[in-house]
């Protein structure tokens, strides 16, 4: 183990009092292994399996950040109006005209969150608007250095890690994300025990992981 590693294990090792983990946590008073088949409710109903499995989007086209750092991050507002700017609702009817067309209810949200008026096709001028405040679901502590780049750009699939999330109308959490789960993936790609990624060694330092 380097000084570095040593280093972090002691400090890891007193910053884990029960208080300390929980407080790490976040305000969600739950240990690991417990969130798997954690599935909230968002604040818009948004469908994976309508827009990847149906509509066939890339994933990267709204988690456009996940080859580049740390996080895939979460598509803007303005992202989701490409498309909504024109389709309000599924199977939609060709619109007339000036008529008011049908919104689905879970889309009339998006455009009371971004000030759109579907009927006249605009931005109401000095409309309030406000960010949606999608709940996460997968987190990590704190103290676990995660990137998706050096994942994404080892050709490790999402759906490795996050399961099938183009069948699931509300994303669900499908694996553990504890240090185990992290690590027989690392030890089994470094022996070689998983073809498609084969020549990849991922580390199992404490220090990979831990600041
Ligand atoms: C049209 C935009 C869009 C596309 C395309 C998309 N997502 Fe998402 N994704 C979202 C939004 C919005 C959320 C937050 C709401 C939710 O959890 O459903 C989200 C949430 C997630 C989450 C959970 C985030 C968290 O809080 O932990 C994962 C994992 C995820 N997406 C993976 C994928 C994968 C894998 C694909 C490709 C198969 C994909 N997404 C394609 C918009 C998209
Ligand atoms: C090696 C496993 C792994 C792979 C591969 C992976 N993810 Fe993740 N993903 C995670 C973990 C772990 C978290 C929780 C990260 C945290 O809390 O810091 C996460 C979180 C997320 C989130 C929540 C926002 C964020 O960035 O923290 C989204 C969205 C997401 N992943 C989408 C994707 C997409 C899209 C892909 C493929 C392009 C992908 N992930 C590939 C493990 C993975
Ligand atoms: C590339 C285009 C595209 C983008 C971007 C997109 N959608 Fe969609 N969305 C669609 C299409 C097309 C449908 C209708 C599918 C159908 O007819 O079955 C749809 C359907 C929906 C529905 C269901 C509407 C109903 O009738 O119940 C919701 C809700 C929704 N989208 C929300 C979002 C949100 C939120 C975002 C941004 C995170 C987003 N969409 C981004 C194309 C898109
Ligand atoms: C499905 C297999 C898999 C899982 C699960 C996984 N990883 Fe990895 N990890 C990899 C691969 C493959 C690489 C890239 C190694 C390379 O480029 O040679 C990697 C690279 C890394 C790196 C960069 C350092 C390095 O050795 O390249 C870190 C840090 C890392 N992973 C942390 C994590 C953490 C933290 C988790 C759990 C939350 C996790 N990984 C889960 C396969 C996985
Ligand atoms: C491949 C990534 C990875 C490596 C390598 C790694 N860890 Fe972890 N570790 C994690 C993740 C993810 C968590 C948080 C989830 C959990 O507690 O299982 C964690 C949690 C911990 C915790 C908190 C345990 C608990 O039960 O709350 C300690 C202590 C720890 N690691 C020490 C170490 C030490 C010491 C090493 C080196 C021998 C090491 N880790 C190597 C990913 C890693």
């Amino acid at each position: 183990m380097s000084s570095r590693a040593m280093h972090g294990a002691v400090l890891l090792a007193a910053l884990l009092g029960p208080g300390a983990y929980l407080y790490a946590r976040g305000s969600r008073f739950e240990l690991p292994g417990i969130d798997r088949g954690y599935s909230p409710a968002q604040p818009i109903a948004f469908s994976h399996r309508l827009h990847c499995g149906d509509v066939e989007m890339k994933c990267l086209y709204c988690h456009s950040a996940a080859d580049d750092g740390r996080h895939a991050g979460l598509p803007s507002a303005s992202t989701c109006m490409n498309c909504h700017r024109l389709v309000h609702e599924r199977d939609q009817p060709p619109e007339v005209p000036g008529a008011t067309p049908r919104v689905a209810p879970e889309l009339a949200k998006l455009y009371d969150a971004v000030g759109y008026d579907a009927t006249t096709h605009t931005y109401v001028a000095g409309a309030e608007t406000h960010p949606i405040e999608w709940i996460k679901v997968h987190d990590l502590p704190d103290f676990v250095a995660f990137d998706h780049s050096r994942h994404v750009r080892a050709s490790v699939a999402c759906q490795t890690c996050h399961g099938p999330i183009e069948t699931m109308d509300r994303v669900e959490q499908v694996n553990t994300l504890t240090m185990g789960w992290c690590l027989d993936c690392h030890r089994a790609v470094g022996a070689g025990r998983v073809p498609e990624l084969a020549g990849r060694t991922p580390s199992t330092d404490c220090s990979a992981c831990h600041y």
